[in-house]
């Protein structure tokens, strides 16, 4: 690489790294942008517009966020005075500010239930892109309390941060990581990995990385899903996504379990049989 190329790429990733709305994003997902985007432009005003448009569609910062600093203080007090009610309320609350974890909560409890009636009862999670939901912890009955190891993977830093200090508060390991699993798959083993409401926007962000992501996860199980109606104009689309994921692991021979639920729809793949 030029010493022109990288500077330019390091102009891009400083760029976006103090932005307001991108500054949060793993420097080193920034950084893998900035280098594919001076690939095709040479001026840093264009490629910082073409290193947005990617984190746009990576991030997805339309879908929320709590305010994290708030949220952890008032997590503080409810785990010092043990206020259970209030601790579940706040999770709640945190849940709700991310659209993917708010269109689940009217069916959380039903939709943990029934997937670890197929899976077991793990001792080991992957949550992958998780977004919020490692906060859905409490409705993910039974789990295995504190012994439970929960790994989980996103990009954003303070949403990270903030789930690692509720792990801690819960007693768990703080086994949240900034981690870009398009550039490093997971390589933690786990009984069940989630990859929830994801492999759409993955699929269009990293093309066909998604086989080759799931082929490599060291778990048991993969529970996969999908949002059921569109965002946007409430179309179905439970028969589309049904068609993708068997595409996708089409030739595999790996047994499917399909659980639909009201907004999600589920698979249950099991990688490796006993
Ligand atoms: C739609 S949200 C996920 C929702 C969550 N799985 C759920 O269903 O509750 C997408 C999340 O994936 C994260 N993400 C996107 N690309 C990623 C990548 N390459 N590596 C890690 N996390 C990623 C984003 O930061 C965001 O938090």
């Amino acid at each position: 690489m030029s010493k022109q190329d990288d500077d330019l790429i390091t102009a891009v990733t400083n760029a976006i790294k103090q932005s307001k709305k991108y500054g949060d994003t793993s420097e080193a997902t920034i950084r893998q942008l900035a280098e594919e985007a001076a690939r095709q432009h040479k001026k840093p005003k264009a490629a910082i517009k073409a290193v947005r448009a990617r984190l746009h569609s990576i991030m997805a910062p339309y879908l929320g966020d709590p305010d994290y600093k708030a949220m952890a203080r008032q997590l503080n007090e409810a785990f010092a005075a043990n206020d259970q009610e209030r601790i579940n309320q706040l999770c709640l609350a945190s849940l709700d500010a991310h659209l993917s974890t708010r269109e689940r909560l009217p069916i959380m409890a039903d939709f943990y239930r029934q997937i670890f009636a197929v899976t077991g009862q793990p001792s080991a999670i992957l949550d992958i892109a998780c977004a919020l939901n490692p906060l859905a912890l409490r409705w993910m009955y039974p789990v295995n309390g504190e012994r439970l190891k929960f790994y989980a993977y996103d990009i954003h830093e303070p949403r990270i941060d903030f789930i690692n200090h509720y792990f801690r508060l819960e007693g768990l390991e703080p086994l949240a990581r900034v981690q870009d699993v398009a550039m490093q798959f997971p390589q933690e083993q786990a009984d069940v990995a989630l990859f929830l409401k994801e492999m759409p926007r993955f699929t269009r962000n990293y093309g066909d990385l998604g086989r080759p992501l799931l082929q490599s996860l060291n778990v048991r199980w993969l529970v996969i899903s999908y949002p059921s109606i569109s965002t946007h104009g409430g179309r179905n689309l439970t028969s589309r996504y049904r068609d993708f994921m068997h595409q996708l692991i089409a030739g595999l021979n790996w047994p499917i379990t399909e659980l639909l639920f009201e907004g999600e729809l589920v698979f249950i793949i099991e990688k490796i049989t006993p």
